[in-house]
């Protein structure tokens, strides 16, 4: 069936064009193992995303407000003060793509397991009986941190060839626009199952957006519990300065060649402007605005 698809070869990655969206070529057979065989439990809770759009810090903080009564997040032993996120909250698609879907089994109920697929690859399962919490992010800083990411492992890689990429649609899970419609339209038609949240938010607001995040998940705060203790434990610079985050350290997640430090890189808003011309700012956010028009989805 992969021999089959699409495919087109760029200089980040060789794609292929499953179901309406350009899959990295590997993750094809595991994403339909996926769609056919995970069996999802009432309580699981998703966390989604596109690449470099915040998923670490969702994952950390989602984490660190499910286990809050049996890990304190001030506690000096709490599981993310020695751990990365994401070898806390474990890839849905990479457990599959690696056959070890037992692992997911194992788990503990309420789950919490992350995705980069769109929501019109989640398995049907899932749709129906799942709640997913997304993170999206101004699609301009999305860009620049998703080359600082690519060129750990690709250092020749411009970020002229990245920024294209994006803007034609051909990079992996792509096109972006269609990803981030996807968990849109979904959170507008089902907000109990699906929760649309923007990085720019979270930084703006990251204890009201925690709140958000823990009623979603049916874990809200009471208005005695202390929500920025979480939001500190995992805030930037904390888990940026962390043993476990520092240069060095091993790999984590998904890429598992990828350094874990490489997932915390600046944590702010607004990086693009160091990266792009405003030509070129201007190009993407006039591909997004047309892409979204009428749809209810304002960009922050
Ligand atoms: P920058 O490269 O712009 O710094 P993902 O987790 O989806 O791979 O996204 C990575 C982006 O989120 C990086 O953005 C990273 O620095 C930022 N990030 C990671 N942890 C964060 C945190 N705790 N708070 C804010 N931003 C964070």
């Amino acid at each position: 069936l992969v021999a089959s698809l699409p495919r087109r070869e760029q200089s980040i990655l060789e794609l292929r064009l499953y179901q309406g969206f350009w899959l990295p070529e590997h993750w094809v057979p595991g994403t339909i193992v996926f769609q056919r065989r995970f069996a999802p439990r009432p309580d699981d809770v998703i966390l989604a995303s596109y690449p470099k759009c915040g998923t670490t810090w969702l994952k950390a903080l989602a984490f660190a407000t499910a286990a809050r009564t049996a890990y304190p997040p001030a506690s000096a032993g709490h599981p993310l003060r020695r751990l990365n996120p994401h070898d806390c909250v474990p890839f849905i698609d990479d457990i599959f793509a690696t056959g070890e879907d037992a692992k997911l089994d194992a788990l503990p109920s309420p789950r919490l397991m992350n995705t980069h697929l769109p929501y019109a690859l989640l398995p049907a399962p899932v749709v129906t009986g799942c709640r997913v919490a997304y993170v999206c992010r101004d699609p301009k800083d999305m860009v620049v941190s998703l080359w600082h990411f690519l060129r750990r492992a690709k250092p020749d890689l411009s970020f002229a060839d990245t920024f294209e990429s994006v803007c034609d649609g051909t990079v992996a899970a792509g096109p972006v626009w269609d990803h981030v419609l996807s968990y849109w339209r979904a959170s507008v038609a089902c907000p109990d199952r699906a929760l649309f949240l923007w990085y720019e938010d979270l930084l703006h607001d990251p204890a009201g957006n925690v709140r958000r995040l823990a009623e979603f998940m049916g874990c809200p705060f009471s208005a005695a519990e202390d929500v920025a203790a979480v939001v500190d434990l995992c805030s930037f610079d904390e888990m940026k300065a962390l043993e476990v985050n520092r240069p060095g350290s091993g790999t984590a997640g998904r890429y598992r060649v990828m350094p874990r430090d490489a997932f915390f890189r600046k944590g702010v808003a607004g990086d693009w402007a160091n990266h792009m011309t405003p030509e070129m700012a201007a190009r993407l956010d006039e591909i997004f605005r047309e892409k979204i028009r009428g749809t209810g989805l304002a960009f922050p």
